[in-house]
């Protein structure tokens, strides 16, 4: 039996006994098939069962005309997501001050704790805000560093941090101490090992990025902690690509400030994101917006964003749902298998070439492949005109290539039809 026809066999079940209920519960739907058991807790699942994987497709309301394969950018969501933002927002609409003040505002600190579920850490430790940009700012300018303090960060950083760490220096004086990774890196005590080299006395801060975007190479976050915390360092983690894409949790990296974007990998609402913070480093960073007690130690000192939109933060807690229903773990293993999918099918094409190192644990969905004889944008503008796929060219220092990146909702037949447009190519 087709995949597509046992998914719906299994899923009907739950259509069959309550047909309103049909794909709009996630979890209802989930469990009549038999993929999460009665007590919400998983089965373990291959990450290839492509029963349940086109059922989580199923979830989602993408093109059926052209392939995202830029899920790196922006990630779209389910459409149980959608729908609760729509909810919030028509309710909203109805009386504003009393719908976004009195009604959803009462679920920001049960969504604070569930997010807190999926970070490993206290719901005291996350600030709900709109994006990384915004959390990692708030770290990068709430500090107390003075001249000459030094900062290590790398050349491969996203730039929004580096264009913020360039201001403190123009403003504060901060030094800014640049290293180059040399990428792809297979050895993660090499890495290790640079960090470390640039560290002295004078370094009060190494801000570190979880998953280079640019070329999807996981750094050893913990490693480069471990380092820094002997020398009294403080670390900030870049997070953006990596909460809801692996499966680990916040405190296990050893980091003091962590911050993501929860419309990537979480599939939440566009313009989502949290700010996690060790609880006895609150105090020391300076709340950005205006606060009653902005060296406090109350994590909601980050919160005070003025009106924002009420509907997309209250219907993050539908894609924190839709996650669980699909599992950390499950998630992680599936988006590998993806990856590893299309890539081990033209890795040996003459011509082409990954950036990736080559440990498993270094990469997850990400790839950035070159091709030969032609720029990265020549690369997506092919896939994109010839095959209607969408990925992304990237130029950054040294970092040249296509990025693609498959989803949960990647089928293996997208998959296969990037394989032969990338056979296809004249290199
Ligand atoms: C590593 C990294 N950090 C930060 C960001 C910024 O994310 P946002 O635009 O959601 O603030 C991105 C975005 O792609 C990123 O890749």
């Amino acid at each position: 039996m087709s995949s597509r026809r046992n998914f719906l066999r299994k899923a009907g079940m739950a259509a069959g006994s309550l047909p309103f209920l049909h794909f709009s519960d996630p979890a209802f739907a989930a469990r009549a098939a038999g993929w999460m058991d009665a007590s919400g807790g998983r089965t373990e699942l291959p990450a290839d069962d492509e029963d349940f994987w086109s059922w989580v497709r199923e979830c989602y309301t993408t093109s059926p005309n052209v392939i995202n394969l830029n899920n790196g950018g922006v990630a779209p969501q389910p459409k149980v997501v959608q729908d609760a933002h729509i909810r919030y927002y028509q309710y909203c609409n109805e009386a504003p001050s009393y719908y976004m003040w009195q009604i959803l505002d009462q679920g920001r600190e049960p969504l604070r704790e569930k997010l807190a579920g999926v970070c490993g850490c206290s719901p005291e430790e996350i600030a709900i805000n709109r994006n990384s940009t915004e959390g990692l700012n708030t770290v990068i300018f709430g500090l107390d560093l003075k001249a000459g303090d030094e900062v290590v960060l790398t050349r491969q950083d996203y730039p929004n941090m580096i264009n913020a760490w360039k201001q403190r220096e123009k403003r504060d004086k901060v030094k800014l101490v640049w290293l180059d990774l040399p990428l792809p890196e297979d050895d993660e005590e090499k890495i290790v090992r640079l960090y470390v080299s640039a560290f002295t006395a004078r370094t009060k801060v190494v801000h570190v990025t979880h998953l280079i975007n640019w070329s999807g190479q996981i750094l050893p976050v913990r490693k480069i902690a471990a380092e820094a915390k002997k020398r009294g360092i403080e670390v900030i983690a870049d997070g953006a690509h990596t909460l809801a894409h692996m499966d680990f949790r916040i405190p296990d990296l050893g980091c003091d400030y962590f911050a993501s974007s929860l419309h990537k990998w979480m599939s939440a609402p566009f313009g989502s994101g949290l700010l996690y913070i060790r609880k006895e480093k609150i105090r020391n960073v300076w709340a950005l917006l205006s606060n009653t007690e902005p060296d406090g130690p109350d994590i909601r000192k980050f919160e005070s964003l003025g009106t924002r939109s009420f509907a997309s933060e209250m219907a993050i807690g539908a894609a924190v749902d839709f996650h669980e229903v699909i599992g950390s773990q499950r998630k992680e293993k599936r988006l590998r298998f993806l990856k590893d999918y299309w890539v081990n099918q033209v890795k040996d094409i003459p011509g082409i070439s990954f950036l990736q190192s080559k440990p498993a644990h270094q990469s997850c969905a990400i790839a950035t492949i070159a091709v030969a004889g032609k720029k990265p944008e020549e690369v997506a503008g092919e896939l994109f005109s010839k095959h209607k796929i969408h990925t992304v060219a990237i130029n950054w220092e040294n970092i040249h290539g296509v990025r693609v990146t498959p989803n949960v909702y990647t089928s293996t037949r997208d998959l296969d039809k990037l394989v032969r447009a990338i056979t296809a190519m004249k290199v």
